[in-house]
């Protein structure tokens, strides 16, 4: 039976709701084990026993909220698809740092409704910080409102991105580009979960992200998050296809003329 009106600020309250306790379940994990055991899915790729029985989790109870949606999940948990709601989920982004007891991992849900994100939560487990939006809400953290910084000028920016990990052609490209928001830039941070930098772009502590080389559960709910906060979207091409995580500029939208406009001269 097709949900014929899904009330979207009730089913966010419900996805924090599961996050929080998922998250529970992680960083038990975490505080037990001076180890966690890893497999390597492909080169630099982790994961652990951890993130599949976490993404289970998620599934399971995604699934008994909107039972006609389908998943999009980093771990393969379930291959159900929905023919208009489809969850996407990362159980654990920035599993490197989960693996080495490092703050700063999260769980990513996003939900799409056809090709619209409709609804985006991001948990960071170590600070218990849970980021949330909805369809033509605005975005909060942990029950208040936020926004995206107010910055224009990039020598005060606080810049974030992803260091490539195992795509490496474009690196040098890359590396350009990054010597030059270095030295443009207040400073650039490297935190490890594309999600989390997202969410912190939706909250202002960041004024721009970007990063190529990442899939649509590392980057769809943070980006909705950007959006609902008031920022802006792009790929590096300019091009409205950030949610597929193939390359991603996100920035409080003040920025983002002249951030595109570098990483246009190098990619
Ligand atoms: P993941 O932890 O879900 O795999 C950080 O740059 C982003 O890249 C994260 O969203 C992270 O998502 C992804 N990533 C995948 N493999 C990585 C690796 N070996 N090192 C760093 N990030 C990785
Ligand atoms: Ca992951």
């Amino acid at each position: 039976m097709l949900m014929p009106n899904p009330n979207y600020e009730q089913l966010t309250i419900s996805v924090v709701q599961i996050a929080k306790v998922v998250g529970r379940f992680i960083q038990t994990k975490r505080e037990n084990f001076s180890t966690v055991t890893i497999e390597e899915k492909g080169k630099h790729d982790l994961v652990t026993a951890v993130d599949k029985a976490a993404e289970e989790q998620l599934v399971e109870k995604l699934s008994e909220l909107l039972p006609e949606a389908g998943f999009i999940a980093e771990e393969g948990t379930s291959s159900k698809v929905g023919d208009v709601y489809n969850w996407v989920v990362d159980p654990i982004d920035g599993t490197t740092n989960f693996i080495h007891a490092l703050p700063c991992y999260s769980i990513s849900i996003a939900l799409k409704e056809n090709d619209q994100v409709v609804l985006g939560v991001v948990y960071e487990i170590t600070r218990m910080e849970c980021f949330y939006a909805w369809k033509d809400s605005d975005a909060f953290l942990n029950g208040h409102k936020i926004s995206v910084s107010q910055n224009a000028i990039l020598d005060n920016a606080l810049i974030a991105t992803g260091f490539p990990y195992n795509d490496y052609a474009q690196l040098k490209e890359y590396l350009r580009l990054f010597e030059d928001l270095l030295t443009s830039s207040r400073g650039v941070r490297r935190l490890g979960s594309a999600a989390v930098d997202l969410a912190y772009v939706a909250c202002g502590r960041f004024d721009a992200f970007y990063e190529y080389s990442l899939k649509p559960w590392d980057v769809s709910a943070g980006a909705f998050l950007v959006e609902r906060a008031g920022g802006e979207l792009s790929d590096f091409q300019g091009s409205n296809e950030h949610y597929s995580g193939k390359s991603i500029v996100a920035t409080n939208s003040k920025l983002h003329d002249v951030i595109t406009t570098k990483i246009s001269t190098y990619f």
